[in-house]
């Protein structure tokens, strides 16, 4: 059953393994990363990947900033935290935690962020560059998912790709990944009809729609590969993922756990991004 993982674990040791020769490269030329982690407020999970963010730095030898804000802070205030940051040079990356209490405007917030240093890729001047294949910084968590299937060897020209999901942060983008990969992608949402007929003919489903169990091993083609993206307490409060992995583990051909999946992607990407920042300093 094994082989049938594709296992975060070693694709985003991978990486670090290769962000690590890097950091050493640039500290010898003068060059120190660094990434600074905006929080607003004390959302558990939110405090919970951002603790996750921090210890991958350190790991690497990025040098890594918390700026927490209370839950009360106001637009004002934190938009000039980031003009502050996008002025220092010493700043290669800046990454608001999402999401923003309701008063503030996310999207004025997000945009504030210098797309030079926007290591999340979620500027409007990134989302633009990467939906014409220009260069930019692609969104961590759907290039996390192409950089499995590529770890897992699976070449995406001509396949069919089904996203479950159409969410800014995974669903559109991985969309536009895979079809730069020359996939024939479907997108499906909630208000997609008979969402097993579309997935029973896709090579690959890559699902992100944050329910726990949604896809099940009756709704996929055999041989089919599941990109898991959920990350989901179940009625035990086990983590889990989107799909149901004992219905689907014996129909796929490969499959992504959770945990020890895309979620270790996520912040493995965050890692290379930082550098590819800091590696513009160099030009
Ligand atoms: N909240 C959930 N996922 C993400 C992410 O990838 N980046 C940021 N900034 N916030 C998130």
């Amino acid at each position: 059953m094994d082989s049938k993982l594709i296992s975060g674990k070693e694709v985003s040791a991978r990486i670090k393994e290769q962000v690590k020769k890097e950091v050493m490269m640039l500290n010898s030329q003068g060059v120190f990363p660094k990434l600074s982690v905006i929080i607003v407020g004390e959302n558990p999970a939110s405090l919970t990947y951002v603790k996750g963010k921090h210890k991958d730095c350190a790991e690497c030898g990025i040098v890594s900033e918390n700026i927490a804000l209370p839950e009360t802070v106001s637009q004002a205030d934190l938009l000039a935290e980031i003009e502050r940051l996008n002025n220092d040079d010493s700043v290669h990356g800046i990454l608001v935690q999402l999401p923003l209490p309701k008063h503030i405007d996310e999207y004025a917030v997000i945009n504030a962020i210098s797309p030079t240093k926007d290591v999340d890729g979620f500027t409007a001047v990134n989302v633009g560059n990467m939906n014409i294949g220009k260069d930019c910084f692609t969104p961590c968590t759907p290039q996390g998912c192409i950089d499995m299937l590529d770890y897992a060897g699976i070449d995406m020209t001509g396949k069919d790709v089904v996203v479950i999901g159409r969410s800014n942060i995974v669903g559109k983008p991985v969309s536009v990944l895979a079809l730069q990969r020359s996939a024939t992608v479907t997108i499906c949402h909630s208000k997609t009809k008979n969402i097993a007929d579309k997935t029973r003919m896709a090579d690959i489903v890559i699902v992100a729609v944050g329910r726990a169990g949604f896809l099940t091993g009756d709704m996929l083609k055999p041989g089919a590969v599941v990109i898991d993206v959920g990350i989901n307490r179940n009625s035990e409060g086990k983590l889990c993922g989107d799909a149901d992995f004992d219905s689907c583990i014996d129909v796929v051909s490969k499959i992504t756990p959770v945990p020890g999946g895309v979620g270790l992607m996520t912040r493995a990407n965050l890692l290379k991004n930082t550098i590819k920042s800091a590696k513009n300093c160099l030009k």
